[in-house]
């Protein structure tokens, strides 16, 4: 049966970079297919950049141009597209200028939403209006709709995720050739596929955003980066690597959000995750999600999780889904409804750890370090040390058996005192993924 086209959506589009450009491009060359989906025409009604006369990945030289964004969040459009990006402004005052106008936003802005989520949230429903973002949480995984509207029967229990392109390829190449964090980074950064200040991705920050923003889907409480512990992966070495590989795992960033008997476990982390599982074979700029969905059991979602092409993906779905009408909590339950849990404290995270203690190959080293660690309830399932070389540096690394992370991390303070142990040791847990 032929259903009648309703009227034209009319799209303001603000930002033409990377992910704007491939939304223009997409709305202006598959008209007819988004059309038939949203059953009515999506119209590029107006745009907004920074510089009117920078070529542009789709001809936009006759779309009405907007200098001023909120300029654009006030014009005769239908729904505001917000990819200019950034916490702060324009963009912040062009969503809620938007929003107060009674205007549905789009946005990709996943820094912006940790910061403001749960605020411009409330807006859009005291306005009726829809906040939409799915292009904000692993680029083209339909994640934030399976959160919000697929896995909700049974509720979540944890979710672990690669989160972050950059560090899983950074991650990746080190594996591949052996080389250090700070030589694949600036080759990374030759192929574009690190920022000039890579201190976004390779901190964790980036992946902090994101697991804030699906930690509000799953869990309902308020995105909130503050309640995170954040770790890069700076100081993960090809030897760390190297030695995943032999005790069966490799090393992947993660963002975990899990609930505990005291509270909800939020951390971003280098973590180990067992070969065969399903995180341990994403590589390169590849992104996943394992959604653990209560007695629904877990759910694995993986593709590419940046780029123009995936994050135009993402924000064309919600603009369809937008123009047939689609509304409803933004975050899955009403904004008001978003609650603080408490967060789980460090000894509700028990698993096993991988230890590496770069020492000096001295007598008595070995027993030193297992009398710390005994002496906080922690044991070795199995230890590897290569090689000898008399009073030389040499690494010592261990796996432990399940135990709390306060205990291994009590061992370590005491351990790193030792005039025997040259820097810091590492410590990264096995996760169960
Ligand atoms: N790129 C990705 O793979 C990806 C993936 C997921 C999410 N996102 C998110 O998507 C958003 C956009 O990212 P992007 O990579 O497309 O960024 P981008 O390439 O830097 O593009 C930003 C756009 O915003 C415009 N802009 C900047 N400041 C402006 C201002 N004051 N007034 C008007 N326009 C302004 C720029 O104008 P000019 O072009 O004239 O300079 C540019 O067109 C960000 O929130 C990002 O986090 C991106």
């Amino acid at each position: 049966m032929l259903t009648r086209m309703g009227k034209p959506f009319r799209i303001a589009l603000a930002g033409l970079g990377n992910v704007g450009g491939g939304v223009a491009q997409i709305l202006l060359t598959r008209g007819a297919e988004l059309a038939q989906r949203a059953g009515r025409p999506l119209e590029l009604a107006s745009v907004c950049a920074r510089d009117r006369n920078k070529p542009r990945r789709a001809d936009v030289s006759h779309i009405p141009w907007i200098g001023d964004p909120l300029a654009l969040a006030r014009s005769k459009a239908d729904v505001v597209v917000e990819v200019i990006g950034g916490e702060g402004e324009p963009a912040l005052s062009l969503i809620e200028t938007a929003l107060a106008a009674g205007k549905p936003v789009v946005t990709a802005n996943k820094a912006l939403l940790a910061a403001h989520g749960a605020r411009l949230a409330a807006t859009a429903e005291e306005q009726g209006v829809a906040l939409r973002f799915e292009a904000a949480a692993a680029g083209g995984i339909p994640i934030v709709k399976g959160l919000r509207e697929s896995l909700i029967a049974y509720g979540i229990d944890a979710i672990h995720g690669i989160l972050n392109g950059t560090c899983n390829y950074i991650l990746t190449q080190m594996e591949k050739t052996g080389r250090a964090f700070a030589e694949v980074l600036s080759d990374a950064q030759a192929r574009g596929y690190a920022e000039v200040d890579p201190s976004l991705d390779v901190g964790g920050g980036d992946t902090a955003h994101k697991l804030a923003i699906l930690s509000a889907l799953a869990f309902g409480v308020p995105p909130d980066v503050g309640r995170m512990r954040v770790q890069g992966i700076a100081h993960i070495t090809p030897a760390d690597i190297h030695f995943a590989r032999e005790f069966g795992c490799r090393i992947k960033l993660l963002g975990i959000a899990r609930r505990t008997a005291q509270g909800l476990d939020q951390r971003v982390q280098p973590a180990m995750v067992k070969l065969g599982t399903p995180l341990a074979d994403v590589d390169t700029v590849f992104n996943a999600v394992v959604a653990h969905a209560g007695e629904a059991g877990p759910f694995t979602f993986e593709g590419r999780g940046a780029g123009e092409e995936p994050t135009t993906s993402a924000v064309i779905a919600d603009l369809v889904d937008v123009a047939r009408g689609a509304n409803g909590p933004v975050f899955g339950r009403p904004a008001k409804n978003l609650r603080l849990l408490p967060a789980a404290p460090p000894e509700a995270h028990v698993c096993p750890f991988y230890l590496r203690f770069d020492v000096r190959d001295l007598p008595g080293v070995l027993a030193e370090i297992a009398g710390h660690l005994a002496e906080s309830e922690v044991s070795i399932e199995s230890m590897i040390q290569r090689g000898r070389s008399p009073g030389e540096p040499v690494a010592i690394v261990m796996v432990t058996h399940e135990c709390a992370e306060t205990s291994v991390a009590h061992a370590l303070r005491a351990i790193a005192t030792s005039d025997k142990v040259l820097g810091p040791p590492c410590m990264i847990p096995i996760e169960a993924g």
